[in-house]
């Protein structure tokens, strides 16, 4: 999958709880972010081989099992820096010795590719999105007519409520959402279109959505 001449983007669906994976990094040098590699570290490593991509960093929306799963064994086989938010490893923090922790609005390079890192807190303490090219990966924050759960340690609706509404829908209404799990009817959708059939996004007040969806 490409989205455009410059960006690379790759989808991944892995592991038994239907998980995205993705590759995302510069048409120009082929270096990839390697985002949430929670299952099947080997077909990972050998997709990017067949497709000539160079895995240059592994980027880690939060702290999940089913997200840093496979962080273990990629580093094995390629010594990368792993990116996770600082607000992260109180609560969940991967089996990896060197994490390069960022803060909000932080900028990641891959290759010739900036990523914007967008802390949004909610599903986990240091959740995170990345924003490149017009691309969003939300991880567990917003999923295809869903977001994610704040129900676990960690998570709180409040701060889910904030990040949705005061970071997601303040980024342009073209932004292309790919989630971290596939569980909508496709596997990502413009931020203009989820504002009309997300029902997380459609609320008047926080309280609305605390009372009306989270309670
Ligand atoms: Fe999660």
């Amino acid at each position: 999958m490409k989205t455009n001449n410059s960006v690379i983007l790759e989808q991944l669906p892995l592991g038994p709880m239907n998980n995205f994976t993705y590759l995302i990094g510069d048409a120009a040098d082929r270096n990839v972010g390697v985002v949430d590699p929670g299952w099947d570290p080997e077909n990972i490593i050998n997709y990017c081989r067949a497709q000539n991509y160079v895995i240059a960093a592994i980027l880690l929306t939060h702290g999940h099992y089913d997200h840093v799963n496979g962080v273990p064994q990629l580093l094995k086989q390629c010594s990368v820096p792993v990116y996770l938010s600082k607000y992260e490893p109180e609560y969940y923090r991967p089996e990896c010795g060197d994490i390069r922790f960022v803060d909000d609005r932080e900028e990641i390079r891959i290759g010739g590719l900036k990523i914007l890192c967008l802390h949004t807190p909610g599903h986990s303490p240091g959740s995170q999105c990345f924003l490149a090219g017009g691309l969003l990966l939300s991880g567990d924050t917003l999923f295809i007519n869903g977001c994610g759960r704040c129900d676990l340690p960690g998570g709180d609706a409040r701060k889910m409520y904030a990040s949705l509404y005061e970071v997601i829908l303040k980024l342009p209404a073209t932004t292309l959402i790919y989630p971290g799990h596939d569980y909508g009817e496709a596997g990502s959708a413009t931020l203009e279109d989820q504002r009309k059939t997300n029902p997380y996004l459609q609320c008047r007040s926080r309280e609305e959505f605390l009372t009306g969806l989270m309670a």
